[in-house]
Formats: structure tokens, sequence, C-alpha cells
């Protein structure tokens, strides 16, 4: 047990660019009695990285249907009461349209692994993007693939792609995903992602069923030694409809103390203010972005299939989650103190 004075020491000297033991680290996980200070410690390293300005991604849910059977998720392929779309050629590069005439210059097409989603049809949807708005980065978040896959795809012209390890406990990975699926598998994707060039994103659920703070402090570790581009957290929610279904949430309190520590810890990276975070409650992101997160991904999922992308119950995607909303996400981040820019906003390393 690390004394009081101890903690304090360890937050310092990690806001000084030093990496905590593991058990410093747990004991700044666990404790509540440093929020403020992680916090401010968090955005003073973010503002000198990164000023003031925060970074919008136009978020693109492309398809419900998903292979894959992840005990946690709403669209896992036995949910039978899952309603399920994907969106055509046209319908995604009408988005994108919508999405650039509202200022967003990055766009995430995110979607379960749909086996529909061929390389071809991905590689001519990215070709497409990248061919009508040059100043555009596209990111991709439709799950593992093949290395071949994801060397066509970022030949095609993507530029990032988001995996989140989800947890880098194997025993814990095991717990939250059925025996088809392994972490090893996970994380030979995200070493190949980033060999080929892509501007990796990785992450965890914070809160997830049977997650210890041993687990927690493995991820921060894990993402150490892979240095993503990008790290995205959220708080798990349960879905009815999932083996999880009567799990409580993870907590919002500790997500945010999680981005403050991960702020100190890849001063570099982009962070955002999930919409998991504000679905427990919308104050959380702003919460989030003062403590260091400064990304936000507003969903331009066309409406009339934007609510059947239920992750989780109660999934936020109107009000300030929703890309139409930009004049207001703009007026709340001046609000806070900080600057909406319309660039692509790569990572700055
Ligand atoms: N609660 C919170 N996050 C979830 N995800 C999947 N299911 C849930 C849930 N029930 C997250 C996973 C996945 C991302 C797309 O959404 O971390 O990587
Ligand atoms: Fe599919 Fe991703 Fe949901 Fe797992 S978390 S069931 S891979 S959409």
């Amino acid at each position: 047990m690390l004394s009081n004075s101890e903690i304090s020491e360890a937050i310092k000297s990690m806001a000084a660019g030093k990496n905590p033991c593991d058990s410093a680290l747990a004991a700044i996980v666990s404790s509540s009695d440093y929020d403020g200070e992680l916090a401010s410690c968090a955005d003073s390293v973010r503002r000198k990285v990164y000023s003031d300005e925060v970074y919008l991604r136009g978020l693109i849910e492309i398809s419900s249907y998903c292979r894959n059977n992840c005990f946690y998720c709403g669209l896992r392929a036995g949910n039978a009461k899952a309603l399920r779309y994907r969106l055509s050629k046209d319908e995604i590069l009408t988005a994108c349209k919508e999405g650039c005439e509202l200022g967003f210059r990055t766009f995430v097409l995110q979607g379960g692994e749909d086996p529909y989603f061929s390389d071809s049809f991905i590689c001519d949807v990215v070709s497409s993007i990248k061919r009508l708005y040059p100043d555009c980065a596209v990111t991709l978040s439709i799950g593992e693939r093949e290395y071949s896959s994801y060397k066509a795809l970022f030949d095609a012209g993507a530029d990032r792609y988001l995996l989140r390890h989800e947890t880098a406990d194997d025993a814990h990975y095991r717990k939250l995903h059925p025996e088809s699926m392994s972490l090893q598998n996970r994380k030979e994707c995200l070493f190949a992602l980033k060999e080929i060039g892509y501007q990796v994103g990785s992450g965890f659920m914070v809160g997830s069923p049977y997650q210890t703070v041993e687990n927690i402090v493995s991820d921060i570790r894990f993402l150490q030694e892979l240095s993503p581009d990008m790290i995205g957290i959220g708080p798990f929610i349960p879905h009815r409809n999932t083996p999880f279904g009567s799990f409580s949430c993870g907590s919002a309190d500790l997500t945010i103390r999680l981005i403050s520590i991960l702020r100190l810890l890849f001063p570099y990276a982009l962070i955002p203010a999930t919409t998991s975070l504000a679905t427990i409650a919308e104050e959380n992101r702003k919460k989030a972005l003062i403590s260091g997160a400064n990304v936000i991904m507003p969903n331009l999922t066309p409406l009339k299939v934007r609510k059947k992308y239920e992750i989780y119950n109660r999934k936020l995607s109107s009000s300030l989650e929703s890309a139409q909303a930009v004049e207001s996400i703009k007026a709340m981040l001046a609000d806070i103190g900080y600057r909406a820019v319309s660039s692509r906003g790569d990572v700055k390393r």
C-alpha cells in the first residue's frame, strides 16, 4: 500500500514524464482523492502538445451486422433481436458529403465484422472518399482482418485504424469473448496495422465484467508496448439482449481518471471523449475534455438507421452526439476554453 504522499509524488513524477511502477499505477487508478490534481496536470500536458484544439471526427456506422459474439455487445451475431442494416456505397458517400459541408475532415467508418464487406467493396469506398475529399482523412474501424486486407485498404487510401484490444489480460479476455476469438490474434492485428503504416488506435472498456485494477494496469502496459496514436476508452454499459445484460455500468469517474492518466503517459495521443461516457451522463463529455481528452466523434450515420446501431442500451446519438449539432458542439467547446478545429487533426508525435 502506498501512502498518500507517495501517491502524490508518483503523480508528480508521472506528469514530469516518468513511468510509474505497477503498484504506484494501481494506487493512482484506485483512488479518487487525486482526480482534480490529475485532471489539471493532464490538461496542461494536452495544452503543451495540442494547445486548445479539439478535433472532430464524423462517425459513420456502416453496418450493424457482425459475425462475432463478444459477450458484452448488442451487435453480437447471437442477438436475434438486433436490428440489422448495412449502408450502400452511395449512402456512405452522401454521409461524407454532408460531413464535409458541416466542416468535418475525418470520417470514421465503423461497423461490426460484416462478411459482406469484401476488400474490394471497402477499397472502392475508401478510394472514392479520398478522390472526392482529398483533404480528408479516412479512419476504418471494422475489426479483425487478414494482413493482406489491411494492406489493401491502406493502399486504397485509408489513413487510420481503430481496434480496441478490450482487455490485455488473457484470462480476462476469455471471460469477455467466445473461444473463437483470441487476444493474441487481436494483438497481431494491431502490430500488423502499425507495420503497414496506419495511425493506429486501441483502447479498452472500463468496468467490463470481471475487470480488476490489475487488468487496467496490464491494459496501460500493453498500450505502452503498442504505442498507439489514438486511445479510446469508455465505460461498459450493459445491453439487455447479451449474456452481460444484468451487469452494472462501468464508472464514468474512473474512466475520466484513466483519461487523465493516459494523457500523462501518452502526451501526444488523440484521446476521444467517447459516446459511452456521454451516455452515462452528458456532463461527462465536458469533464473528459477538461481532464485530457482532445477529440470528439459526433455521429454522421444516416438518421433513418442511426438508432439501430445499438452496441449498448440507451446509446446516445442525438443532441451533442450528433454531427448535425456541430454549431452547438463548437459553442460547448468554447464555453469550456477549447476550440473546435476543422482539419484532419493528425497525431502530433
Ligand atoms: N459497453 C460499452 N462499450 C462497448 N463496446 C462494445 N460493447 C460495449 C458495451 N456494452 C465497445 C467496444 C468496441 C467498441 C466499438 O464499442 O470497446 O471496441
Ligand atoms: Fe462485433 Fe465489435 Fe460487437 Fe464484438 S464488439 S460483437 S466484434 S461489433
